[in-house]
């Protein structure tokens, strides 16, 4: 059956495709510890989860306005806008089922056929799916494990040019875990407004950061709000994967024509799922820090294991939860080491080529899963190793 040209280079998540395998192996009757999966092992916090079942017994079951309620747009712009140190107005908000719709709608609101688009690589794979599907050819650039898996600057300033349309960041990265440093996002910055293209800053692990660290948006540089989407959303923060509830901050002439692509696609977000996301924007925070300090202890606690194991090298990441150890050395490729792992220690992870070409020579283990089973997982790695 054919199939528009579009869809043609559409490719499974591989969190996704391992997760069915590592499935089907305990259906088999296989123990198998889940290293691959990038969310969080806490339930939805208990008030936001009240307040969700309250907002269903009241009947929040409605249509909302296609960008989001007022009152969730407003308490976005103010809690947002506060932590990133700028001022941003209801309509700059645009309320989406995930952070995933506010990735690809204003891809297809800016990129016209032929636009190049730089984005990071290893990354989050819908970044390439939504730039093809939007007709713009995707332009990779590596990240420098010695630079905290920031963009390799000479290769981006080579990269860029006039027919760049739009850069896109992720800092704290999946699945690397860096954060771009504030000098690099400078630079960045200032190409951006050389070659004048939109930068979409992917900040869904903002707040999953250690050490005391910050990961500065690139929105809050002197000029830089005119041209960026800031995409965030609750999946990781708040652990509601599967509420669906995320958000984009843009220009709003911008989040005009997204809110149009929402009106015309997915409708709107579940009512009583914004009233959710309103509680864990607006009530206690102390849970966002419990669950960062836990990260915390075990980050420390994985990325020694992983320097253990023969062949892998391993950095600190300073956000998110996820390890990218460089596996070169065993002499194994990713996908080779990853399957071999699967099979048999019985430990899910992903290869780090399923995050693009230059995630070769890497794995990637999630560390939203308990310190036990962190640690009997790496155990049985090294074992089989
Ligand atoms: C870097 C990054 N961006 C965006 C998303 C999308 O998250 P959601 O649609 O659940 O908000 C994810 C989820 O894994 C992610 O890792």
């Amino acid at each position: 059956m054919p199939f528009a040209t579009r869809t043609h280079h559409l490719m499974p998540e591989g969190a996704y495709e391992v997760l069915a395998r590592a499935n089907k192996l305990e259906a088999a009757g296989q123990e198998i510890i889940h290293l691959e999966v990038g969310q969080p092992d806490y339930p939805t916090f208990e008030n936001v989860s009240q307040a969700g079942i309250d907002a269903i017994r009241t009947g929040k079951t409605r249509y909302t306005p296609p960008a989001g309620m007022p009152s969730l747009r407003e308490a976005i712009a103010e809690k947002a806008g506060q932590q990133r140190g700028i001022e941003v107005h209801p309509e700059e908000v645009v309320v989406s089922p995930g952070g995933k719709p506010n990735l690809f709608f204003p891809t297809l609101a800016l990129v016209e056929p032929g636009d190049e688009v730089i984005y990071p690589n290893p990354g989050f794979p819908t970044y390439e799916a939504m730039i093809e599907v939007a007709g713009g050819i995707p332009v990779a650039v590596p990240l420098l494990e010695e630079n905290q898996f920031s963009f390799d600057l000479e290769a981006f300033d080579k990269l860029i040019n006039e027919k760049t349309r739009l850069i896109i960041l992720n800092s704290p990265s999946n699945p690397t875990g860096g954060i771009i440093p504030p000098a690099d996002l400078e630079h960045i910055a200032s190409q951006a407004e050389r070659y004048d293209c939109w930068v979409m800053s992917d900040e869904l692990y903002t707040r999953i950061v250690y050490d005391g660290l910050e990961a500065l948006s690139i929105a809050s540089l002197t000029g830089m709000q005119d041209r960026t989407i800031i995409v965030d959303g609750f999946s990781k923060t708040y652990s509601m994967t599967g509420w669906r509830l995320g958000f984009g901050i843009m220009p709003r002439e911008l989040a005009s024509r997204v809110d149009l692509l929402l009106t015309h696609s997915i409708g709107a977000t579940a009512h009583f799922t914004q009233f959710a996301g309103l509680e864990a924007l607006t009530g206690p925070q102390d849970m966002v820090q419990v669950m960062v300090s836990e990260y915390q202890r075990r980050r420390d606690a994985i990325v020694d294991q992983v320097n253990e194991l023969p062949g892998f090298v391993c950095q600190k990441p300073q956000g998110a939860f996820y390890v990218f150890p460089n596996i070169t050395d065993t002499g194994k490729g990713s996908t080779e080491l990853a399957n071999l792992i699967l099979e048999k220690a019985g430990v899910a992870l992903l290869p780090g080529n399923s995050f693009g070409e230059y995630g070769e020579g890497y794995l990637r283990l999630s560390y939203a899963n308990s310190l036990e089973n962190i640690e009997k997982g790496l155990e049985r790695i090294k074992s089989v190793l």
